[in-house]
C-alpha cells in the first residue's frame, strides 16, 4: 500500500510529482502530500482525500525546486487526515520522510524519542523514522538513516530528504522501491507506472538496501555499508498500456483486454504440441503441491487444484498465504510450493514463500509484475504477461493465472512422460475468440445490473471447478459495489445459507454443462421454490435452465478446465456495471488498495 515518488533534477517538479502520484493512486488514496526543497527550506503541502484534492492546493503554485518526495497514503496507523498524511517532518522541519510499510516497534521507539524531547505530532508509525534520523544526524543524511534503520523493526520503503544535502536517500525492507535513471535526473518510485513517461531504465532495490541518489548518480549499499553493484533493467511496458484507452475505468479496460492478454500468456509456450516453460523442476520428484496466495489469486489457486490434480495427477493443497506463514506447515522434501500473485508484492505471500524456503522446499511462482519481490525470491516461475493491472479489483490477472496454471499442469504431465490431450491445446487456441463473445454481452449484462443494483445481498453458487468462480464473483461484487455477497458450493447451500432465501435475494448460479449440471438444476429448483431470484450463467445451447432462471447470461461452451475463465468474465461485468450504476469509483473502492504490502 501507499505510493511513493521522488525526483531530483531540473524539470518542473510539482506537476511531475503530482502526475507520478496519480499513476500510483491505485496503491492508496486516503490522503496525499508533497515536500520540496527550495532555498534550503523544506516546503510541505498535505491534504486529506484524493490526489485531485492535493493538486487543487494554491500553495503548490508557489513552490519550485530540484528535489522532492511525495506520497499517496493507505493508512495502517492513524486515521486518514491531514496530520497523518505523509511526508512527515522531524522537530526542526529539516528532514522529511515518506514511508510505505509498518514500523512494528514504533510504540517503544516513540516512548524513547519522547523521553529525549522529540515532539511527535501524528498518530502514524512512520513519523518516528523522521525523528530517529534527526536523533542520529550530524551532517551526513546517509549515515543518520543507516543508524536509524538499525533501530527499526518491521517493513519499509522509505524516501528521505533534508534541507541541506542535494540528495534523496531511499531504503527498502519488504516494501517495493525502484530507482529510475534519467539524464541529469533521477527518480524513485514504488512502481514503474509512476515514472514510465520519463525513463524506462530502472533498478529494483532489494531488502536491506539503501541508496543515495543525486542528480547525476546513485550508489547502493547494504545496511552494513557494503557497496552493491546492481543491474539496470529496461522496462518493456509502454505508457499506453497504463492509460485507460477510452474506457471509463481501468477495470472495464482490463476486463475487455482479456481476450488479448491471454494470447500473451500463451505466446511461445506451446510449440508443436509441446509445452515450453523454463522451470527449474524435476517433475518426477514432486509428491505434493501446495499453492499459496491471497484474495483473487487464492481463488485462482483453488481452480488450479482442480486442473493440476486432473492433468498432472499430483495431489494439491491450497492455503491462504496469511495462514500458511504462521501455521508452521508440514513440508516434506518432495513438496513443491507455488505462490500466485498479480503484484508479486503481497506481504503475506512473500512471507509464505520465505517460510517455504526456510524449510528448503522448491518454490515456483505465477506472477504478473516482472522483477517483483516474489518473482525474485522463488527458484523459478511463470510470468502472466498480462500487462499492468491498475484497477484495484483484479480481473485479467485472474484469467491469465488460470491459463498459466493450466500450462503448468500440462508441462508437469509432459515432463512426467504422460500423454498430452491435444484437444485441450486446440481449445486454448480458440479461447480468446470465445472470450470476445462473452464481452459482447456487456450491454445485456448492464440491463440485469440495473434491475439488481439496489439489492442488499447476493448469493453466488457453483460446483466443482466453478465453485471458486462463485467465490470470485462474490468478491468482485463486494469489493466494488459494497453489496454483501457470499460464494458457496451450490450443494452446501441447503446446509445453512438456504435460510437466507426469500423474494429479495438474487442468487447467481454458475452452471455450465458439465458433470455437475443436473445436480445444479436441482439446487436451482430449491432456490426457486423459496422465491429466490435466479441469475444464471449458462452455455449457449442450454434450453433447460432458461426456464428456471429469471435472467441468464449465455456463454460459449468450452472444456471444463477453461470454463472458469469464460464464466467469470460475465460476473466481472455484472459487478462492474452494478458498481458503476451505483456511482462508485470502481477503480478506487473504499478501504482497498491494489497491492497489500502490509500484513
Ligand atoms: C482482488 O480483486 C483483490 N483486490 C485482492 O483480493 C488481491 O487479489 C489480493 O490482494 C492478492 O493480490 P496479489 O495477487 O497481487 O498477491
Ligand atoms: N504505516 C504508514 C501509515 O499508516 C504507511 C502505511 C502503508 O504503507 O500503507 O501511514
Amino acid at each position: 500500500m501507499c505510493g511513493i515518488i521522488g525526483y531530483i533534477g531540473n524539470k518542473n517538479i510539482v506537476p511531475l510529482l503530482l502526475n507520478g502520484l496519480k499513476k500510483l493512486e491505485y496503491r492508496g488514496y486516503d490522503s496525499a502530500g508533497i515536500c520540496i526543497v527550495s532555498n534550503n527550506r523544506l516546503h510541505l503541502v498535505k491534504k486529506k482525500g484524493e490526489i485531485s484534492q492535493l493538486a487543487k492546493n494554491p500553495e503548490l503554485n508557489e513552490i519550485n525546486g530540484n528535489i522532492g518526495i511525495a506520497h499517496t497514503r493507505w493508512a495502517t496507523h492513524g486515521e486518514p487526515n491531514k496530520i497523518n498524511a505523509h511526508p512527515h517532518f522531524d522537530c526542526k522541519k529539516e528532514i522529511a520522510i515518506v514511508h510505505n510499510g509498518i514500523i512494528e516497534n514504533y510504540h517503544a521507539l516513540k516512548e524513547l524519542l519522547e523521553k529525549e524531547g522529540h515532539k511527535i505530532v501524528s498518530d502514524t508509525d512512520s513519523e518516528i523514522v523522521a525523528h530517529l534520523v534527526e536523533k542520529f544526524y550530524s551532517g551526513n543524511l546517509e549515515n543518520a538513516v543507516i543508524k536509524a534503520l538499525k533501530c527499526v523493526e518491521g517493513a519499509f520503503g522509505l524516501a528521505i530528504i533534508n534541507n541541506s544535502e542535494e540528495k534523496i536517500i531511499v531504503a527498502r525492507r519488504g516494501s517495493p522501491l525502484i530507482i529510475g535513471i534519467g539524464k541529469n535526473e533521477m527518480f524513485v518510485a514504488s512502481d514503474v507506472a509512476a515514472i514510465l513517461n520519463h525513463t524506462k531504465k530502472v533498478i529494483y532495490l532489494h531488502d536491506n538496501e539503501i541508496a543515495v541518489i543525486t542528480k547525476q548518480d546513485y550508489s547502493i549499499k547494504n545496511l552494513e555499508g557494503k557497496q552493491i553493484d546492481k543491474k539496470i533493467c529496461e522496462i518493456k511496458w509502454t505508457v499506453d498500456q497504463i492509460e485507460k484507452g477510452g474506457f471509463k475505468h481501468f477495470m472495464l479496460k482490463e476486463i475487455f483486454e482479456q481476450s488479448n492478454v491471454i494470447k500473451n500468456t500463451l505466446r511461445g509456450r506451446i510449440k508443436d504440441s509441446k509445452i515450453k516453460l523454463t522451470l527449474n523442476l524435476n517433475t518426477n520428484l514432486i509428491n505434493r503441491i501446495i499453492i499459496t496466495a491471497c484474495g483473487t489469486s487464492w481463488h485462482a489457486a483453488l481452480i488450479g487444484k482442480h486442473i493440476i490434480e486432473k492433468i498432472a495427477e499430483i495431489p494439491v493443497e491450497v492455503d491462504y498465504a496469511s495462514e500458511f506463514r504462521y501455521r508452521n506447515p508440514i513440508i516434506k522434501e518432495n513438496d513443491l510450493i507455488i505462490a500466485i500473485s498479480q503484484s508479486g508484492e503481497t506481504a503475506d505471500t512473500i512471507a509464505a514463500v520465505k517460510e517455504a524456503k526456510s524449510k528448503r522446499t522448491k518454490t515456483i511462482s505465477i506472477i504478473n509484475v516482472v522483477g517483483s519481490t516474489i518473482a525474485r525470491e522463488v527458484d523459478s516461475g511463470v510470468y502472466l504477461h498480462a500487462g499492468p493491472e491498475i484497477g484495484v479489483a483484479s480481473t485479467k490477472a485472474f484469467t491469465c493465472q488460470i491459463v498459466s496454471l493450466l500450462l503448468l499442469a500440462l508441462f508437469i504431465r509432459q515432463e512426467k512422460g504422460l500423454r498430452l490431450d491435444k484437444k485441450i491445446l486446440q481449445e486454448l487456441s480458440i479461447l480468446p475468440k470465445k472470450i470476445k463473445q462473452v464481452l459482447k454481452k456487456s450491454d445485456e449484462i448492464r440491463k440485469v445490473a440495473e434491475k439488481f443494483k439496489d439489492s442488499k445481498n447476493f448469493l453466488y453458487l457453483g460446483r466443482g471447478i466453478n465453485f471458486p468462480v462463485a467465490l470470485e464473483g462474490a468478491l468482485k461484487l463486494k469489493e466494488i459495489s459494497y453489496i454483501h455477497a457470499e460464494g458457496y458450493p451450490a450443494a452446501e447451500m441447503k446446509h445453512g445459507p438456504i435460510a437466507l432465501i426469500d423474494e429479495n435475494m438474487p442468487v447467481v448460479f454458475v452452471s455450465p454443462k458439465d458433470h455437475t449440471y443436473e445436480k445444479i438444476l436441482n439446487n436451482m429448483e430449491e432456490i426457486k421454490a423459496r422465491k429466490g431470484r435466479i441469475i444464471a450463467v449458462i452455455n449457449e445451447e442450454d434450453e433447460k435452465l432458461n426456464k428456471v432462471a429469471e435472467d441468464i447470461f449465455r456463454v460459449p461452451k468450452t472444456r471444463a478446465e477453461l470454463s472458469p475463465i469464460i464464466n467469470i468474465i460475465s460476473l466481472q461485468l455484472l459487478a462492474y456495471h452494478i458498481a458503476d450504476l451505483k456511482g462508485i469509483d470502481v477503480d478506487k473502492p473504499r478501504n482497498l488498495a491494489k497491492s497489500v504490502t502490509v500484513e
